[in-house]
């Protein structure tokens, strides 16, 4: 910790799903209190739920100490009324990506707790300045993206906005490291770093598929196998979710003023309507049985 950095005790999760489980997994097992918090009735108390028979299994496994189990298990602790999330050091978005939803939110944060708490969104690719756009404190607002699975994967980009005080990226580059993860600075563009880099990872494998090259199977194999990417493409949709991973795709498409290498593709919109979403609903690209691939890759 430097002079510039607060000193992290507790901290808010705002929606409890695949990534606001994540992060609040490592926060806990950090010695963080953790206030579990989600729109959908129940959602929150599944969500802690499913995390700790996750993590009993493990400890069963030899992977953490009983005491380790017990100590992350209490700091666990599920909210029914988001008034309660008022004493927390630190709230971390992780909602529906959608810019107006996650503005009310931010508003609607303010009014709970006090100036000096931070607000950190884990948008995959909204504007941090846009989501902090209504807010009366949008110095205290900053990006903190983790990527999924949040344990697995150790390191997460922290994103100032275009007011945010340098000591809430200090403060929130110290946290990652206290969770076990690196924080790497990225500048508020779309889709940051690796959403605009790895964009094409998707776009050009949807492309290629739609022009008839190959199998979307034989183009996540030569990707994986060929390339050395851990994992294909369509495998990449399918677990982030596809009702997770097209709204992204419009948002970078739409913030570079439609510039035509971001342009989303058709397919994953018809699977979007169509509620294909990946492993989240046991059907994306591939077919799931209790979250496991069915053909046999
Ligand atoms: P998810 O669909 O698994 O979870 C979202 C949760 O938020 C749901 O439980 C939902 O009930 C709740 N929710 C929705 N609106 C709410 C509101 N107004 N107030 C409180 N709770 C609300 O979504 P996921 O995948 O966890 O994504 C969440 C955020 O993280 C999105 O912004 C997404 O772009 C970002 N993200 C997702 C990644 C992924 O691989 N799935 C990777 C990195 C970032």
């Amino acid at each position: 910790m430097t002079a510039n950095t607060i000193n992290i005790k507790s901290l808010a999760i705002i929606g409890t799903g695949v990534m606001g489980m994540g992060i609040a997994q490592i926060a806990a097992q950090a010695g963080i209190q953790v206030l579990l918090f989600d729109a959908k009735m129940g959602a929150a108390a599944q969500g802690r739920k499913s995390l700790q028979t996750m993590l009993e299994k493990l400890t069963a496994k030899g992977k953490f100490t009983d005491a380790q189990l017990q100590s992350a298990l209490a700091n666990l602790i599920v909210i029914d009324d988001i008034a309660n999330i008022s004493t927390v050091d630190v709230v971390v978005e992780a909602i529906v990506e959608n810019l107006e939803i996650k503005q009310q939110l931010f508003k609607q944060l303010e009014s709970i707790v006090p100036t000096k708490t931070i607000l950190a969104t884990n948008t995959s690719s909204l504007a941090v300045t846009a989501i902090a756009a209504n807010c009366t404190h949008p110095e205290r607002v900053a990006g903190f993206h983790f990527f999924n699975p949040v344990p697995l994967m150790k390191i997460v980009e922290v994103i100032p906005g275009l007011s945010t005080h340098p000591a809430i990226v200090e403060t929130l580059t110290a946290l990652a490291t206290r969770m076990g993860h690196l924080g790497v600075v990225a500048k508020d563009t779309p889709g940051f770093i690796v959403n605009h880099g790895g964009r094409a990872y998707g776009t050009e494998a949807l492309k290629i598929l739609g022009e008839g090259v190959a199998s979307f199977e034989d183009i996540d194999r030569i990707l994986r196998e060929g390339a050395g990417f851990r994992m294909g493409p369509f495998e990449l949709l399918d677990l982030t979710g596809i009702d997770v991973s097209h709204p992204v795709m419009e948002s970078i498409y739409t913030q570079f003023y439609h510039e035509d290498r971001y342009r989303p593709h058709p397919l994953t919109r018809q699977m979007l309507i169509g509620k294909k979403l990946g492993r989240k609903v046991g059907e994306g690209f591939y077919q799931y049985t209790e979250n496991k691939k069915q053909d046999g890759q």
